[in-house]
């Protein structure tokens, strides 16, 4: 059965079910697991499609179809958790390497690519488990997704630009392939960004169905990388705010407008291979990136408390669509163009000048589009009463410089949407291409990176 999940192509699966799904599991055993163990991680996978569970049955593993139990293939051409269709939660965090050993570093990759294998096909990081190691030592896992199911978890990976450069001195011999876009995003206007909510020398996006599932990939791999990498930071998400596949219903963000419905789909591949993945040759430094993505990372805070009470004309000449459907308000319905040269009877344009969807639109940007993946966040309350909450924005472009830096500064400068939202948290990713059994995350980058000489 999971078998049978494993041979399918990665994002032409059908999504997940919502996420009110059962969170345990009540087929696996303990013994089942351990047995598998023996032949391999792909014959392991394969016999605990329903996660790992802690238990004295022997049971038959959880049906495919029931939800919970899809995994996502964690090995292939790109890697998992960016065509994907987006699941329900997110944990995302950055690590700053804290070793000067480039052999410690290209250890800890191979040791989270390990871990990694095993936890997105619904089985603990370590082989022995969270309480079958010996006594005396820690457990190779926390044991929190005990019985819970995979979860749809892809566990994403990415190298910032202080992992090649840090103070204007290169580190691991890899100054000499940091890529030329891979450059800390520069300053937007009204910016107020919070240096412990941004930067960092490696990145890890955990998406699942099921929030402890992605909690539980990040704290294993924190706990796998002490010694060797430190959490700089980490954000929570809820509430996918875009869609990857024309699968999946469009959510809505927290302003409680529909996101995502222009967005690139997994379905369009010509679309994704124009905005999304590296072509070869795209800079002479960064040839080991074909095939990967650039992600960019932006907290962005809205003020609920003013949004709230805009009145509705207000908010949809912000956003420029209708917030019961998201049409645009040129008219049509929600996956209709919009008309940006629609005047009303006032003469002006419907679209307002200074609307969101007018100044991010392709037609308006040289064609340029991104693949959004972003989630909604509350990280409760600040002492005034307001609430800490907006748009963790993420987004997968072929070229930051091209897809997001010049539209950004446009928004700074003259989206009616900034009125109401200001930016907290800044971050830039190159995403390296997927790997094969056997190799390790990003090991066409260290394939000829030079002895690190400090
Ligand atoms: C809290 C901040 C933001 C909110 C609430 C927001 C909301 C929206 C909404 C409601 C739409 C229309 C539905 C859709 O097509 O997805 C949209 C579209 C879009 N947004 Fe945003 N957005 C935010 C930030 C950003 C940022 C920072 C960027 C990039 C710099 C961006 C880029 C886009 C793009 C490219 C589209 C699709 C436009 C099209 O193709 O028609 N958004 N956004």
């Amino acid at each position: 059965m999971t078998q049978h999940l494993r041979e399918q192509p990665i994002e032409t699966q059908p999504p997940s079910p919502p996420t009110e799904a059962p969170r345990r599991q009540s087929g696996v055993s303990r013994r089942g697991l351990l047995g598998a163990a023996g032949a391999g991680l792909a014959g392991l996978a394969a016999g605990a499609a329903g996660g790992f569970a802690l238990g004295t049955q022997e049971t038959t593993p959880a049906q495919p179809t029931l939800p919970g139990t899809r995994t996502y293939p964690f090995y292939g051409e790109h890697q998992a958790g960016i065509i994907t269709p987006v699941q329900d939660r997110l944990h995302f965090a950055t690590f700053d390497v804290i070793t000067d050993s480039c052999t410690e570093l290209v250890q800890l990759l191979k040791d989270w690519t390990a871990a990694a294998a095993r936890m997105t096909q619904g089985l603990p990081a370590g082989e022995l488990g969270p309480t079958s190691g010996p006594y005396a030592a820690p457990p190779d896992d926390t044991g929190e997704a005990i019985g819970l199911l995979p979860a749809s978890l892809t566990i994403t990976f990415g190298f910032g630009p202080t992992l090649f450069r840090k103070e204007g001195k290169g580190r691991f011999g890899l100054a000499d392939r940091q890529p030329a876009a891979l450059q800390r995003l520069p300053s937007f206007p009204a910016d107020k960004l919070d240096p412990q909510r941004s930067d960092g020398d490696l990145c890890v996006q955990a998406c699942a169905d099921d929030p402890q599932v992605a909690v539980h990939a990040v704290r294993n791999l924190a706990r796998i990388a002490f010694g060797r990498a430190a959490m700089r930071w980490s954000q929570l998400g809820f509430g996918r705010t875009s869609s990857t596949s024309t699968s999946q219903a469009t959510p809505r963000n927290l302003m409680g407008f529909k996101d995502g419905t222009m967005n690139v789909k997994a379905e369009d591949p010509a679309a994704v291979d124009t905005h999304v993945w590296v072509p070869n040759n795209a800079d002479s430094q960064g040839q080991w990136l074909a095939g990967g993505s650039y992600l960019v990372v932006r907290r962005i805070n809205m003020t609920i408390e003013t949004w709230d009470r805009q009145p509705l004309s207000e908010q949809e000449q912000v956003i420029g669509r209708t917030k019961a459907e998201g049409a645009p308000l040129s008219g049509g319905s929600e996956f209709s163009q919009p008309d940006f040269d629609l005047k009303g009877s006032d003469q002006e344009p419907i679209v307002a000048t200074d609307a969101h969807v007018r100044l991010v639109h392709p037609s308006n940007n040289g064609g340029a589009k991104m693949l959004r993946r972003g989630y909604n966040f509350v990280d409760g309350s600040d002492p005034l009463g307001r609430m800490d909450a907006g748009l963790f924005f993420l987004a997968y472009v072929r070229d930051p410089g091209t897809q997001f830096i010049p539209i950004q500064m446009k928004l700074g400068l003259g989206d009616r949407l900034s009125e109401y939202v200001q930016h907290t948290g800044s971050a830039l990713f190159a995403i390296p291409p997927g790997i094969t059994q056997g190799e390790h995350i990003g090991q066409a980058l260290f394939a000829k990176a030079r002895a690190y000489a400090p």
